[in-house]
């Protein structure tokens, strides 16, 4: 987990990392499993809020590296009060332009997930997706997110191993490359380009996660932190399902396999500083 200069320079991991997304911010929305191109896949989000996070009654909700907004949107669909923070202001762009075009109250500001200089006690809810996977402290992080949580508060993780392939993955990837070889498939077209795949890996190298965003070790960091009642939830088959069309054959059957996951976990009720 290397955070220091890079070659002499003043450019630090996280300096890395912000300028990765802010590249990444203009192509982001094309995906499927980032931008949402269905309504049967925008219910299944929201009825994976609701489950964990209960219904909004227009609590404050914190949507942390909220990229271009497609969580925060899905949380104001429920009536949260929403803020969303990003560090990288390409994707806060983008998030902006959407909440302006849906005519959505949402405010989007940059920050830093691990310091987020909010109140203390300050939120209902904290959400983020795929950030935890690329947290250069995320022990830190989990700390800060403890404190601007109001006693009582949830905050819903949502990410995944994005490392290692488990056994079906492996078999899944071989099947699709043959097939291609074969010609009885077409070639997925990725949405990024070489260098930026480059990037992504060696990012990933250096992360506190390198070896992969494992649930159950997400789930103890939670619990060494304070939080309670730490909840993994494994069945994303719902909005996985509703992924499928929109990935194509071989990307949408990878996605069912892989180690994905929501994690829930409160501050105490009874919180004393
Ligand atoms: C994979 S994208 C996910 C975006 C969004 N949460 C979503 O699911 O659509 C990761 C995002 O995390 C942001 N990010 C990474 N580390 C961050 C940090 N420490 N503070 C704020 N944003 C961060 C990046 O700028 C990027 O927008």
């Amino acid at each position: 987990m290397a955070d220091g200069p890079i070659d002499g320079s003043n450019f630090n991991l996280r300096d890395e990392i912000k300028a990765y997304w802010s590249e990444r911010a203009s192509t982001f929305d094309l995906s499927p499993g980032h931008e949402i191109f269905s309504e049967k896949e925008r219910a299944a989000w929201h009825a994976l809020i609701v489950r964990h996070l209960g219904r909004s009654e227009g609590r404050a909700a914190l949507d942390l590296a909220c990229g271009t907004g497609v969580v925060s949107h899905l949380l104001d669909d429920l009536g949260f009060k929403v803020t969303g923070i990003d560090w990288a202001e390409p994707m806060l762009e983008h998030a902006r332009a959407k909440a302006t075009a849906r005519q959505r109250n949402i405010i989007f500001r940059l920050g830093d997930a691990e310091n987020t200089r909010e109140p203390d006690s300050h939120y209902d809810v904290i959400t983020n997706r795929h950030l935890v996977w690329t947290l250069v402290d995320p022990q830190a992080a989990f700390a800060e997110w403890h404190r601007i949580l109001k006693p009582g508060g949830r905050v819903l993780i949502v990410d995944g191993d994005f490392v290692n392939m488990n056994f079906k993955e492996q078999i899944i990837a071989k099947v699709s490359v043959l097939f291609q070889r074969l010609g009885f498939a077409s070639v997925e077209t990725a949405r990024t380009t070489s260098q930026l795949l480059e990037t992504h890996r060696s990012i990933l190298s250096r992360v506190h996660f390198s070896d992969g965003a494992r649930a159950s070790a997400v789930a103890e960091m939670l619990k060494m932190t304070g939080f309670e009642n730490v909840t993994i939830d494994s069945d994303l088959r719902r909005i996985h399902h509703a992924q499928f069309g929109h990935l194509g054959f071989w990307r949408g059957m990878a996605r069912i396999t892989q180690h994905r996951y929501a994690i829930v976990a409160t501050k105490e009720r009874y919180f004393e500083k």
